[in-house]
C-alpha cells in the first residue's frame, strides 16, 4: 500500500487547528542568510502551511555577507517577539553554524537543533522532537505499524535525520532494534534486506532497489533528490513498491508531514513561552 502523506498531513492539520482555538495564534520566524533557491523555497512552503493553519510565519532574508554576530543579534532581537525560531541551512561558509544554533533559546528551537534539546532527546526526555524523524514515527504510528521488537535499518547518520531517528526508535517504550548505515557500511544490502522497517535518508537518488528489500517490509523514503529535472527519493519507487507492504512516495510522503510537525512544535513553543 502506498502511504498518502497528504492525507496524514491533513489529519495533523485538524489537530493543530483545534489547539490554536485554545492557545491563540503562535508566531514563528524563519531566518535565512544568503540562502540558495532550495532553502528559500522550503521556507516559503513553511510560510504557506503556516498561513493555511493560522500560524504567523515571518521570513527574514539576511544578505549573504552577514557575519555570525550580526545573525546572532537578529536572533536575539526577535526572541522576545516570537514563539519559535528556525534558521535555514546551509549557511554561507564564513558563518559559524554551531554558534548560530546555540544563540537560539532552547525553548524556541522548534527545529530541535540546539545541543540542550538534542541532549534531552538523547536522555529520552525530549522537549521538541526533530521534525523529519518525528514525521517518520508519525507515519508508522498513524498506519498502526508495530515498532516494538522490529528490526529497523536506517540508511544515513546525519544529525538532523538518521542519528536522532535511531535514538527515537530505540528508546525504551518504542523498542525497535536499530541498525544505522552510512557510506562506509560494508554490504549495505545485507542490512537493508534484514529490515522489517527500512528508512532511506541518504540523499542518493534511487539507492534502494527491490533486491535490497525484504518482501513485505515497510519502506519509508526520506530522501529528496533532483534527478533529470524531477524530484525523486532514495528508493527506486516503481521497483520496490510491489515488494513493500507499505511505502511512502516522493514527493507526497514524508515531506508534507515534516512541515506539520514543525507547526506542532511551534504550538508547543507557544505553550512553553506562556509558562516562562
Ligand atoms: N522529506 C523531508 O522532510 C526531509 C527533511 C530533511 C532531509 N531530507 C532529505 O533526506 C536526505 C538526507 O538528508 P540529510 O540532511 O540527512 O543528508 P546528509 O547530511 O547528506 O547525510 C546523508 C547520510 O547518508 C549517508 N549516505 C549517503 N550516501 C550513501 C550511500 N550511497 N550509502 C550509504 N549511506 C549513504 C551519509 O553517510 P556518511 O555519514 O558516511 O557521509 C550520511 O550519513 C536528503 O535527500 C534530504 O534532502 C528530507
Amino acid at each position: 500500500m502506498i502511504i498518502n502523506g497528504k492525507d496524514l498531513a491533513s489529519q495533523i492539520e485538524s489537530e493543530i487547528r483545534e489547539e490554536i482555538k485554545t492557545i491563540g495564534i503562535p508566531k514563528l520566524v524563519a531566518i535565512v542568510v544568503g540562502a540558495d533557491e532550495g532553502t528559500k523555497s522550503y521556507m516559503r512552503s513553511i510560510q504557506k502551511v503556516g498561513e493555511k493553519l493560522g500560524i504567523e510565519v515571518e521570513l527574514v532574508d539576511l544578505p549573504k555577507e552577514s557575519s555570525t554576530d550580526e545573525v546572532r543579534n537578529v536572533i536575539s532581537g526577535l526572541s522576545s517577539q516570537k514563539d519559535g525560531i528556525i534558521v535555514g541551512r546551509p549557511f554561507p561558509l564564513h558563518i559559524d553554524e554551531q554558534q548560530i544554533i546555540a544563540s537560539i533559546l532552547p525553548e524556541k528551537d522548534v527545529d530541535c537543533l540546539h545541543p540542550i534539546n538534542l541532549g534531552l532527546l538523547f536522555l529520552g526526555t525530549p522537549r521538541f522532537s526533530p521534525c523529519t524523524p518525528q514525521a517518520v514515527i508519525e507515519i508508522l504510528n498513524r498506519t498502526n505499524t508495530t515498532i516494538c521488537g522490529k528490526k529497523v535499518t536506517i540508511v544515513g547518520r546525519s544529525n538532523i535525520v538518521g542519528k536522532p531517528l535511531a535514538m527515537m526508535l530505540s528508546k525504551r517504550g518504542v523498542d525497535a532494534t536499530v541498525t544505522v548505515c552510512h557510506t562506509k557500511t560494508q554490504n549495505l544490502s545485507v542490512h537493508t534486506r534484514n529490515a522489517d522497517i527500512l528508512i532511506a535518508a541518504a540523499g542518493y537518488p534511487c539507492l534502494i532497489n527491490a533486491e535490497m528489500v525484504k518482501s513485505g517490509a515497510i519502506v519509508i523514503d526520506v530522501g529528496v533528490n533532483l534527478k533529470d529535472g524531477k524530484l525523486v527519493g532514495d528508493v527506486n519507487f516503481p521497483d520496490v513498491e510491489p515488494k513493500a507492504s507499505l511505502i511512502t512516495p516522493v514527493p507526497g510522503g514524508v515531506g508534507p508531514i515534516t512541515t506539520r510537525i514543525l507547526m506542532k512544535n511551534v504550538l508547543l513553543a507557544k505553550r512553553l513561552s506562556s509558562k516562562i
